[in-house]
């Protein structure tokens, strides 16, 4: 049976470990679909276009077939019907994300009961990083290479440069 998740995120930017938690969701998933949200409360500092462009360039090893980049407007649940996916992909640090996620997996439960919640473990390479602290430590022009992919190295180098 073919099956088709959707791993949805603000990704500002984009991490090593989303990029982990993509090749992970192949093992499971035929499809994977890296929806970037739209409607984010969060101020962002890239537009949803570049985090789109980010991430198409750093999983451009994937074919169409394996992975699609898109954003989304709205409710997650009615953008993964849309996209007839059975499940929503998420990734979980450390126990600190945990209420969070317990939280959104129970609305996006009670919306739509057909759609699963799927959480895959972070890898441990990448338990520390988070894009908020990528973008801090980009700010002060630390060298982020080994937390994110290169397409985002060199947008954070445009973003912070004098
Ligand atoms: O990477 P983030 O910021 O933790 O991702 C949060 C995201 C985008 C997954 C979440 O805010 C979301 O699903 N937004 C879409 C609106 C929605 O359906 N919210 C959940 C039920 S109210």
């Amino acid at each position: 049976m073919y099956r088709c998740a959707v791993y949805p995120g603000s990704f500002d930017p984009p991490t090593m470990g989303h990029l982990s938690l993509v090749e992970r969701g192949l093992f499971l998933f035929d499809k994977i679909v890296v929806a970037v949200a739209k409607n984010s409360s969060k101020a962002p500092l890239f537009s949803v276009e570049e985090r789109v462009e980010m991430l198409r360039e750093s999983l451009a090893e994937y074919s169409p077939d394996q992975v699609e980049v898109d954003s989304f407007d709205g409710l997650l649940v009615d953008y993964a019907k849309q996209k007839n996916a059975s499940a929503l992909l998420r990734g979980l640090r450390a126990t600190a994300d945990f209420e969070y996620e317990f939280q959104m997996a129970m609305v996006n439960r009670h919306l739509e009961s057909s759609i699963q919640s799927v959480f895959l473990m972070t890898d441990y390479r990448w338990l520390y990083i988070s894009s908020t602290i990528v973008k801090e430590a980009a700010s002060y022009r630390a060298d982020v290479s080994a937390m994110v992919p290169p397409p985002v190295v060199e947008r954070l180098k445009k973003k912070f440069a004098v």
